[in-house]
């Protein structure tokens, strides 16, 4: 497989499509030479109370301000709900499957309003009002985007938080959103694993004590294991929600009031909230889901992120409901009760779009083909991927033996940041190349530089920039413009940095090389390396640490931590910093190899050269450059030794 490797157009895919490739051409220059006409345009992919008269309003030079849309009004769940009860109220809004059963939810659009609007009215009870910050931190059940749907029909602003998080990470979210009610679930069951959700925010609650301003923690019952309550702070779910009316007055927004702030991991400690405000966010959902996915009313689509992701939101939540589809939620894991469960489940809700992270790909790969083969895929009409590079093989697996040929692969490029799909093909319209995301969506004003931020121009290789603002870009961090400005806007004035590098071919299709940044990868989880140092780094017996992805079959990339322990005398095992991770950030964080070594390799002005660990964690050790910078090249042997000694395959290979 080259990356010459050339798809044509698929033809079941040009009769979904709504544009040709010379009517993509057409909207992509009128994107250019008249982007105020070109998103106005495109806000009438939803509904709003009053329609907008401007797009973009702000400067995206020294002092970033983002605005668009800003004297338009709407209220994001009728633009999700509401506005499609006169033609498709009966229609399914919602399947939710849960783990280990035969039985999935299904949800009309009716049935959605209905349960959105007894909770929006149960929050209002609350004294929940426009502005407040709820934090949603819930297993994938349908009750997970209709509190999201509740929030906004009342203006509160959302906070999704992963279940996968500490109590210390959850403290740390609580205290910094100021969020006031916490709608959780006793815990998450998923195959033989337990998450105990309620406990861990239980714990959360007692680490944050008076700095939260938690008042209600509503708590959903997923499992008959007993939850302890704390009288005067939590209420069940149902036995209080139900009692309210199913129907409730949406508030109505300003386009840029936040919908919803979602944490993620940048280059520094401390973790940071993306906020991301209703109209722009709204647009942005509604026109990438539209373009990529060319959505119709019967369509089903699973995608089968978590909800706590930004691919959540946008693709299991807002994109396929503004659009008026079928959105599927899998509460389980692909491997249980059968390996073959994810087909089982694309057969029995007829699933006509299917979209993952090349992590789960890669692991189905491994199962073989004859697992696919005896499901009835045929309701599939397109793939979807996005989070990590996806290999050609993958690539080529997922469209020959997954889509058996008949559906195209859409590689979508998008960050937490950017709220929706930037780089990605329009079936129909566009070639594919295996392991490309393709060519920004029209309107999306993509360049490469160099290191200096001067533009590159044709095919080369640099750093992935934006130049102009789009409707769904995050506006700022949560109570921390300065540090907005600084992560995104001072690589170079006037260009928004993505933290991530690319490669551009003489066709002018963008291949997407990794991270810049501190920021890894794992499984399609975003983390910062500097956030595992300073859990690693808050042990006392570990003077300093440095932790590095290096590559890895399945999960993309896998954590390797180095750590000086305080002295030789000192008792500090792998298992003890890898608890310290889980405790501090998460498990899902948890390296996948410690090394404690007596020194690291550093530059003589002390700073650790984290590419050579990478290189000798991954084996690279033939490649490992020139040493002369320094300060003793003998740590370098010595790290060798303590990598390579014993094992000769990393765990992690
Ligand atoms: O490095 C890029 C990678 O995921 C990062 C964003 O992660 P997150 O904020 O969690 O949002 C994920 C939304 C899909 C990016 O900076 N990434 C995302 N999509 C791709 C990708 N890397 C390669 N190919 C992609 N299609």
């Amino acid at each position: 497989m080259s990356e010459h490797t050339i798809i044509p157009v698929h033809p079941q895919s040009a009769e979904y499509s709504l544009l040709t490739p010379s009517q993509l051409q057409a909207m992509t220059r009128r994107a250019e030479r008249d982007p105020d006409g070109f998103w106005l345009d495109q806000a009438e992919r939803i509904h709003w109370h009053s329609n907008p008269t401007r797009a973009f309003c702000g400067s995206f030079q020294d002092d970033v301000e983002i605005n668009w849309y800003h004297d338009g009004t709407l209220n994001a769940s009728v633009s999700c709900i509401d506005s499609h009860l006169g033609d498709r109220a009966d229609q399914v809004a919602l399947i939710s499957h849960r783990d280990g059963t035969d039985e999935a939810e299904k949800l009309t659009y009716r049935m959605l309003h209905e349960r959105v609007c007894r909770l929006a009215n149960a929050l209002q009870h609350l004294g929940v009002s426009r502005g407040d910050r709820v934090a949603i931190s819930l297993p994938m059940v349908s009750e997970a985007p209709i509190a999201m749907l509740a929030c906004a029909r009342i203006g509160a602003v959302h906070v999704v938080l992963f279940g996968g998080l500490s109590a210390e990470a959850i403290a740390e979210r609580l205290v910094d959103s100021g969020a006031r009610v916490v709608i959780t679930a006793n815990e998450i069951a998923r195959g033989a694993k337990r998450i105990p959700l309620k406990h861990i925010m239980d714990e959360a609650l007692k680490k944050a004590g008076a700095e939260s301003a938690v008042e209600t923690v509503l708590v959903l019952r997923t499992t008959d294991a007993p939850v302890a309550m704390l009288p005067e702070r939590d209420l069940d779910f149902h036995d209080f929600v139900d009692w309210f009316e199913p129907d409730c007055i949406p508030e109505i927004m300003n386009a840029e009031d936040p919908l919803f702030l979602l944490y993620t991991s940048g280059s520094t400690g401390k973790p940071k909230a993306v906020v991301h405000t209703t109209g722009g966010y709204m647009v942005w959902a509604a026109y990438t889901m539209g373009m990529v996915y060319t959505h119709r009313p019967n369509d089903v689509l699973w995608c089968t992120a978590d909800v706590a992701w930004i691919t959540g939101h946008t693709s299991v939540v807002y994109g396929p409901l503004a659009n008026g589809s079928t959105t599927m939620m899998f509460d389980g894991l692909p491997s249980y009760p059968q390996p073959g469960r994810w087909w089982e489940l694309i057969e029995r809700h007829k699933v006509t779009m299917l979209f993952t992270a090349p992590t789960a790909i890669r692991s189905l790969m491994r199962e073989g083909d004859d697992l696919v083969n005896r499901y009835d895929l045929s309701s599939l009409r397109l793939l979807g991927t996005a989070g990590e590079p996806i290999s050609p093989d993958a690539w080529m697996w997922y469209h020959d033996v997954v889509g058996k040929g008949r559906c195209p692969v859409v590689d979508t490029w998008w960050q937490t940041e950017t709220a929706g799909i930037m780089l990605g093909p329009i079936p129909g319209a566009q070639k594919l190349k295996p392991g490309s995301a393709t060519m920004p969506l029209p309107g999306v004003s993509m360049v490469l530089t160099d290191t200096k931020g001067d533009v590159i121009e044709g095919a080369g290789e640099g750093c992935l920039c934006v130049t102009r603002s789009w409707p769904g870009q995050a506006r700022t961090l949560w109570k921390d413009h300065a540090r907005f400005q600084q992560t995104y806007f001072s690589f170079s004035p006037g260009l928004y940095f993505t933290g991530d590098g690319a490669r551009r071919d003489a066709d002018g299709y963008y291949w997407i090389t990794g991270r810049m940044d501190d920021v890894i990868n794992i499984s399609g989880h975003r983390i910062g390396t500097a956030e595992i140092e300073e859990a690693v780094g808050a042990d006392r017996r570990i003077t300093e640490c440095a932790a590095v992805g290096v590559p890895h079959s399945v999960k993309g990339q896998a954590l390797v931590v180095f750590a000086i322990a305080r002295d030789e005398q000192t008792s500090i095992t792998p298992e003890d910093i890898t608890r310290q991770v889980s405790l501090a950030i998460g498990r899902y964080a948890a390296p996948d190899e410690v090394f404690i070594v007596p020194d690291l390799p550093r530059t003589r002005s002390g700073k650790i050269v984290r590419r050579l660990l990478r290189k000798i964690a991954s084996g690279e050790l033939d490649t490992l450059g020139d040493l002369s910078m320094l300060s003793d090249a003998d740590s370098v042997d010595m790290l060798i030794n303590t990598v390579w000694k014993e094992e000769q395959t990393l765990n992690v290979a």
